[in-house]
């Protein structure tokens, strides 16, 4: 045999990964293989792979006789919508893709790679965890992975796609990156599995309850999205990819606009109801106002009173945070916070402007909320906030009451442009509650409360008093939210603005 005829052999061997009949268990779960997730995520035929020849250095268990090339991940680059991205596709037919030293090292040197070229990483997971033959190479492997998953946490977007089991601590890369994906009834999380669980606190819960889609998508906020099967997770990881810039040293994609930057969309001057306790769906508003079609909700089944996500206007990235009137009154609680928080960080690293919209009542009373936090908590949506660089931009749209006025972007901790609609309430509380404080004794005396409800409602439930104090930098109509905004963003896409060099803040974790 020539050493062509060896090269390529040895090539096609590699592609087979663990066999015909490991693959065909595979899609028998409802599942692809490592290469072809990689053929549906990328540009046809763009992808490069390295290392194809790796094997393990394992001797014992009888591992020395079990060599296969590539030893469960395939690595390499690739371009997604003409753009590079480094990835690495855990192979399942593979000693159950379980990570080996070796393996590790494959993508540690993919993810060395892209942070020395400033270009994201997408990992498709699908994996049994450490390699147990290998024992604690393998446990170091995952910290080299950890490491180095921290170190390039903004400066190149990571992408973690979850297309089948993720358990122990190999959940902590994914849960490093900036957005989870999950695929329904076929992928899970957990840090022990449903027997660990049994044996330690009694419960009997299955792998989906315990770590599937649903459950991270709703319940734990690990998951940012949640995709029906694998060809569907990939296509939504190209469109978030869309989104993204290379790296925190550019901008995020412009594309050439196809909705009109002056549209006007009269519908959103009725949109908030005069009565203030009644709700509407602030997503309405998002995707009226941004253009056509370009809204992608991130988190979107997690703390319903938050909204955030990506959109364009007028081809340019932004990140949404919108207060959702519709879920809980849009008020911020530990969920919300923790949610929006996360999000606005994200955006800050890699130089996506801030759209904030507010309507929101307050932080959430009661002990549940106090007892678990919500001061730090809520405080990390203020530090988010305060700490951010980026454009921000600021819609009031109905309520913005007490510590969450200052909390939502606000003016004083550096919004650059805030509007109000004019249907706004700028106020330390609402008119029925700040009443029944100070005019207690006239209440009691028995002033008509009714009366001086509608007397506080006169002179603070309304944008005027903040506007006439420079804080609101102007009062719009609705309809024209969409130009005004890009306006502002257009004004201040050449934004400088730095934070006291430091080695890193101390945000309240
Ligand atoms: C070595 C493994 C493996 C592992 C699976 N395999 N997990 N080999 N190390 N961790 C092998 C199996 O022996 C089998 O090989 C093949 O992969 C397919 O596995 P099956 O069990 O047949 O598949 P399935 O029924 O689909 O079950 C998948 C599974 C199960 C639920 C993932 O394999 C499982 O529970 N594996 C162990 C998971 C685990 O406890 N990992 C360690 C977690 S702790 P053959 O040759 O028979 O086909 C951890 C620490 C990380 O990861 C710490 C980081 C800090």
């Amino acid at each position: 045999m020539s050493n062509l005829e060896e090269l390529r052999r040895r090539r096609e061997a590699a592609l087979l990964g663990g066999g015909t009949d490991a693959i065909q268990k595979q899609h028998e779960k409802g599942k692809l293989t490592a290469r072809e997730r990689i053929d549906l995520l990328v540009d046809p035929g763009s992808f490069t792979e390295i290392d194809p020849f790796v094997t393990h250095r394992c001797i014992d268990f009888g591992m020395e006789k079990k060599r296969i090339p590539g030893d469960g991940v395939v690595t390499g680059h690739a371009l997604v919508s003409g753009r590079p991205v480094f990835l690495f596709s855990q192979d399942f037919t593979v000693f159950g893709g379980s990570l080996s030293g070796a393996y590790a090292r494959k993508i540690c040197k993919i993810m060395d790679l892209a942070l020395k070229a400033g270009v994201p990483v997408v990992g498709l997971n699908d994996s049994g965890g450490a390699r147990i033959q290998e024992g604690v190479e393998s446990l170091g492997g995952y910290a080299d992975i950890f490491l180095r998953n921290t170190l390039a946490s903004g400066v190149v977007p990571q992408i973690s796609a979850i297309l089948g089991p993720c358990a122990g601590g190999a959940v902590y890369s994914p849960a490093i990156t900036d957005f989870v994906l999950m695929v329904e009834n076929t992928s899970y999380m957990f840090v022990t599995g449903p027997n660990v669980v049994k044996t330690v606190t009694h419960e009997e819960v299955s792998f989906e309850d315990l770590g599937g889609a649903a459950t991270h998508a709703e319940k734990s906020g690990v998951a940012h999205f949640t995709a029906p099967d694998d060809a569907a997770c990939l296509a939504l990881t190209r469109r978030l990819l869309s989104y993204l810039p290379q790296n925190n040293r550019e901008d995020p994609p412009l594309v050439q606009p196809e909705d009109h930057p002056d549209r006007a969309d009269e519908e959103l001057d009725s949109l908030v109801p005069r009565d203030p306790e009644k709700p509407y769906d602030i997503k309405d508003a998002i995707t009226r106002i941004v253009d056509r079609g370009t809204f992608l909700e991130v988190h979107g089944a997690y703390a319903g009173n938050i909204v955030v996500g990506l959109a364009r206007l007028n081809g340019r990235v932004v990140g949404i945070v919108a207060n959702q009137p519709a879920h809980l009154a849009g008020v911020l609680d530990i969920a919300a916070s923790l949610k929006g928080a996360r999000f606005v960080r994200f955006c800050d690293c890699f130089n996506i402007p801030l759209v904030t919209f507010e309507d929101v009542p307050g932080f959430l009373p009661g002990t549940d909320q106090e007892w678990n936090g919500i001061i730090k908590h809520g405080a990390k949506l203020l530090y988010a906030y305060c700490e951010a660089t980026v454009p921000k931009l600021t819609v009031i749209t109905r309520k913005a009451y007490g510590g969450a006025y200052d909390v939502m972007s606000s003016k004083h901790i550096r919004g650059d442009f805030n509007f109000a609609w004019p249907s706004a309430e700028i106020a330390v509380m609402g008119p029925k509650g700040a009443v029944e404080i100070i005019f207690k004794k006239d209440i009691k005396g028995g002033k008509d409360e009714a009366r001086l409800i509608e007397e506080y409602r006169n002179k603070f439930a309304n944008p005027f008093v903040a506007a006439e104090m420079g804080y609101i930098d102007d009062v719009i109509e609705p309809r024209l939210t969409r130009r005004r905004l890009i306006t502002a963003l257009a004004v201040m896409a050449t934004k400088v603005d730095r934070n006291p060099p430091r080695k890193h803040g101390n945000i309240p974790l």
